[in-house]
């Protein structure tokens, strides 16, 4: 996207403007020659322009003439810049030094992930899943262990999706007529991977051992001792123990939900609108095999998951499968960064049950949308000791992504297409029941299914907070910054690349990487900007349609601004 079209005749009053809006934005971005920069700067300061500078009005047509010179004596001691639009499509290659890091990004249909070395520029391995096997692995999401010296060693656990998810974005592909799915599996397929100094090597494939496949979010416990993965076709999430490289990992604790509407025989328009139940019950292995019978595409509810934005699919019917009205797309886990809580991410209701890991009961039950209840009432139903319902009076929204801020006092998560907007929650009571809505965080431009909040995470100082914006393919998405003080978003990064995904910080406070290309074969890379002043240095080749991505970190604490807290 152009910011400034020249579709005007020159000579127009519009079209020095411009051209001016034009100087400026070169002038904040360092593109501009000395020489051009004295003239651009003199003329700011003549026609008030610098208040457009101030207020956002680099965005197109954002500022009148009049306005800006009747406004032009506030500027002098005016305040900071609220926002900034930065056009990105300048931006080149960053030869930043960005310090010894390594940064592990999946590549989602490429079928594998690869780890780079941010401080040499180069992919240190990379593993294929096809090579083990695996007729359809779409490597989707992970989490990385922390490692003192993650180049001598690091482990990481990586969720891929299977069945039909690949037969959805439009490639021609014979993968079913040959029976491959049927044949070799169905996918979803849990893999543990230990980089051993010199290459990856497949240590375990989770949902083998213990009998769960999940293909969505997957996140570390904030004490390192396991991991958590999530399926929002299945409605089913799972928590694991961190097992020794010659050991199998184990089951903690494995939840389903279920959505019962009011109106069991309702259109499926109203089935959640109206209102309803969340069902959560702890899931127990068969006693025969001691493990669960959730492997590839087995407990389905959907044929394949919601795309962002696509939660609507399923209440218009348009999104097949056994069971699409008992649905509640419980696609991820996020932990608080103490040790006990840990939210359950309901996509269908934009809700988050609070489930302490201490015991292995559900405590509350978030709801985002805006006009709702904010903290809900999980009740134990009497007849079964491990099965909880929820009660929900209205369902004014979906909602997708989440997360809690490094210091643990803030939850917050997208509210999407229905209402376009982040519910920002108070945790910072010990009581989860007590957790509270203070907020939303709102933009002018976030109407309708697009653009739209996605992803989300926080400086290591947790001022501030990165959130990818999606807009829909083939335009390029966004990445906005979010003044945790106030709530409000003092930066944007325009015009990045095609589907913005996770967001990624260096553990020194330095750098913020964006990775872009979810799942379209098309550009893909990642955008940097520094975390404090908010300068964008540029993109870093990164092979393959990312859908996350992690830095390895060094000390557990870094779990608190890693995949464990946020996605
Ligand atoms: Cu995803
Ligand atoms: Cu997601």
């Amino acid at each position: 996207m152009n910011n400034f079209p020249s579709h005007e005749p020159p000579e127009s009053k519009f079209h020095a403007l411009r051209v001016l809006k034009f100087q400026v934005y070169k002038l904040l971005t360092g593109q501009l020659s000395p020489a051009r920069k004295l003239v651009a700067a003199g003329a700011m300061a003549g026609t008030g322009l610098a208040v457009g500078v101030a207020t956002g009005g680099l965005e197109p047509l954002g500022l009148t003439w009049n306005f800006a010179a009747k406004q032009a004596s506030k500027v002098v001691a005016s305040t900071p810049m609220k926002t900034e639009l930065v056009n990105a499509e300048k931006y080149k290659q960053s030869f930043h030094p960005l310090g010894k890091y390594l940064y592990l990004t999946p590549q989602k249909l490429g079928g594998g992930t690869h780890v780079v070395d941010l401080d040499s520029g180069k992919t240190l391995s990379w593993i294929s899943y096809w090579n083990y096997g695996d007729s359809c692995p779409i490597s989707h999401h992970l989490a990385a262990y922390p490692s003192p010296n993650p180049y001598k060693g690091f482990e990481f656990v990586n969720s891929t999706q299977g069945g039909d998810n690949v037969m959805i974005y439009g490639i021609p592909t014979p993968i079913k007529e040959r029976g491959l799915l049927e044949k070799w599996g169905q996918g979803n397929h849990i893999y543990r991977v230990h980089f051993d100094g010199q290459q990856m090597n497949l240590v375990e494939d989770v949902s083998e051992t213990t009998g769960i496949g999940l293909g969505v979010h997957i996140t570390v416990l904030p004490d390192a001792s396991g991991f958590a993965a999530a399926d929002g076709q299945k409605d089913v999430c799972a928590f694991f123990n961190r097992a020794g490289l010659t050991e199998k990992t184990q089951t903690q604790a494995a939840f389903r939900a279920d959505w019962i509407g009011r109106q069991p025989n309702g259109n499926m328009q109203e089935n959640w609108s109206k209102g309803g139940t969340v069902r959560l019950t702890r899931m127990v292995q068969a006693k025969e095999t001691g493990k669960f019978d959730l492997q590839g595409s087995k407990g389905n509810k959907l044929n394949w998951e919601m795309v962002p934005m696509a939660e609507n699919l399923v209440s218009t019917g348009q999104l097949p499968g056994d069971n699409p009205r008992a649905l509640t797309g419980l696609d991820a886990v996020v932990h608080h960064p103490g040790s006990r809580y840990s939210a359950l991410i309901l996509r269908m209701m934009s809700a988050a049950i609070i489930i302490d890991r201490k015991t292995w009961q559900p405590i509350a039950c978030l709801q985002n949308p805006e006009g709702s209840k904010d903290n809900l009432k999980v009740e134990k139903v009497s007849s079964n000791p491990d099965t909880w319902d929820i009660h929900f009076d209205d369902v004014r929204s979906v909602g997708h992504e989440a997360g809690f801020s490094p210091d643990g006092k803030i939850f917050t998560m997208m509210n999407n297409i229905n209402q376009n907007n982040m519910a920002v929650f108070d945790t910072s009571d010990p009581d989860p029941k007590k957790w509270k809505r203070i907020t939303f965080v709102k933009d002018k431009t976030w109407v309708g299914d697009y653009p739209s909040p996605f992803h989300l995470c926080f400086s290591m100082d947790g001022s501030k907070m990165f959130v990818s914006v999606l807009h829909p393919k083939p335009a390029n998405s966004e990445c906005c910054v979010v003044d945790t003080k106030t709530w409000k978003i003092i930066k944007k990064f325009q015009n990045i690349g095609p589907d913005c995904q996770t967001m990624a910080v260096s553990y020194d406070g330095k750098y913020v990487f964006q990775i872009f290309s979810g799942f379209q074969r098309m550009s893909a890379g990642a955008f940097i900007f520094t975390q404090d002043t908010l300068e964008p240095l540029g993109y870093l080749p990164n092979f393959g349609g990312h859908h996350d991505c992690v830095i390895v970190p060094t000390k557990v604490e870094h779990l608190r601004n890693s995949r464990c807290t946020t996605l």
